[in-house]
């Protein structure tokens, strides 16, 4: 069983959990994930190393509740346990010298970016911070951001905080107005890292993106996570999660992230009201 040390609710149906699970936190790197499972029946939840102290041992996680067995996660408080934690699982992200790089966050992507974010700063990189969120409750993590990033733009989808717009608008503002930057990376809904790769594909501005397709085991065996990266089969849990943004095909991986949506449905009406599932149980 792996402790959960603290919980932190960031936002309505975001919680930061840290983790006690001393071996991850030993060889956790920036860009890598976890697979947990809540309980013996439960389903293998894949979640993105957000931040690891390997001092005390602790993995930090956040999720959205998105589902039912997020939903069933969101119920833990500091003082429980979780039954698995597999990690660090995924190819670590390229951190090198790049010169410019800027870290894009949609939503919860604000907890992967951050990491990474770091190590770009580490490695001498100018690190510009992009992050945005439907409103401004859903905000989080912005002074962390603010300490990893020479510069850090903010935005809301309805203007409830700092200035109105998607997180592509202020990309684009940003390089007509301090020009192209070396390297711009991406992580949040798949619709959002497809729209920043277009943009930036107009600019020919080298793009990576982290997709967070469906998984069953994470170790390259089952193909669920399969994806269409320049015209090869890729598998997002070995060959990634990170991938050029440009060769990515994203009408794919939209059609696969929503193949079970009836059984997810399902999960949530069996479990009935009061599951946790985000908002959006309606059983
Ligand atoms: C590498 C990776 C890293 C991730 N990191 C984070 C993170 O840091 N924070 C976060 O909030 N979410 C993250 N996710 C997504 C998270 O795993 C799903 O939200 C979760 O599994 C949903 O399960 P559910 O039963 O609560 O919801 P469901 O109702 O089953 O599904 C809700 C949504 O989650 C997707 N989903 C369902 N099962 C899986 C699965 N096994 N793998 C991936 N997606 C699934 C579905 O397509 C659907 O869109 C990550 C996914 C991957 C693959
Ligand atoms: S999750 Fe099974 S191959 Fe990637």
């Amino acid at each position: 069983m792996y402790q959960i040390v603290s919980k932190k609710t960031l936002a309505p149906a975001i919680h930061e959990y840290e983790i006690l699970a001393p071996k991850v936190a030993k060889k956790a790197r920036a860009g890598q994930f976890v697979i947990l499972r809540v309980d013996e029946d439960g389903e293998r939840i894949p979640l993105t190393i957000a931040d690891y102290n390997r001092e005390a041992g602790t993995i930090t996680v956040v999720f959205a509740e998105a589902g039912y067995s997020t939903g069933k996660l969101g119920k833990l408080e500091a003082g429980d346990a979780v039954q698995d934690f597999v990690g660090p699982l995924g190819v670590p992200s390229h951190v090198d010298k790049f010169g410019k790089v800027v870290m894009v966050a949609g939503g919860v992507g604000v907890a992967p970016v951050f990491p990474i974010a770091r190590a770009m700063k580490a490695a001498g990189n100018h690190v510009v911070g992009i992050m945005g969120a439907r409103s401004k409750d859903l905000i989080f993590w912005e002074q962390r951001m603010q300490e990893v990033c020479h510069q850090l733009l903010v935005t809301t989808d309805d203007g409830s905080y700092v200035r109105k717009g998607f997180v592509t608008d202020v990309l684009r503002q940003y390089i007509e107005e301090a020009g192209r930057p070396d390297l711009v990376m991406a992580i949040g809904p798949l619709p959002m890292m497809r729209a920043v790769a277009d943009l930036t594909r107009e600019y020919g501005i080298k793009t990576m993106v982290s997709l967070n397709s469906i998984m069953v085991d994470g170790t390259g065996m089952c193909g669920a996570c399969r994806v269409t990266v320049g015209g090869e089969t890729k598998f997002v849990c070995v060959d990634g999660p990170e991938f050029d943004g440009h060769l990515v095909d994203f009408a794919e991986q939209l059609m696969r992230s929503r193949k079970y949506k009836a059984e997810e449905q399902l999960a949530l009406n069996r479990a009935g009201c009061g599951c946790g599932g985000g908002g959006k149980c309606h059983g």
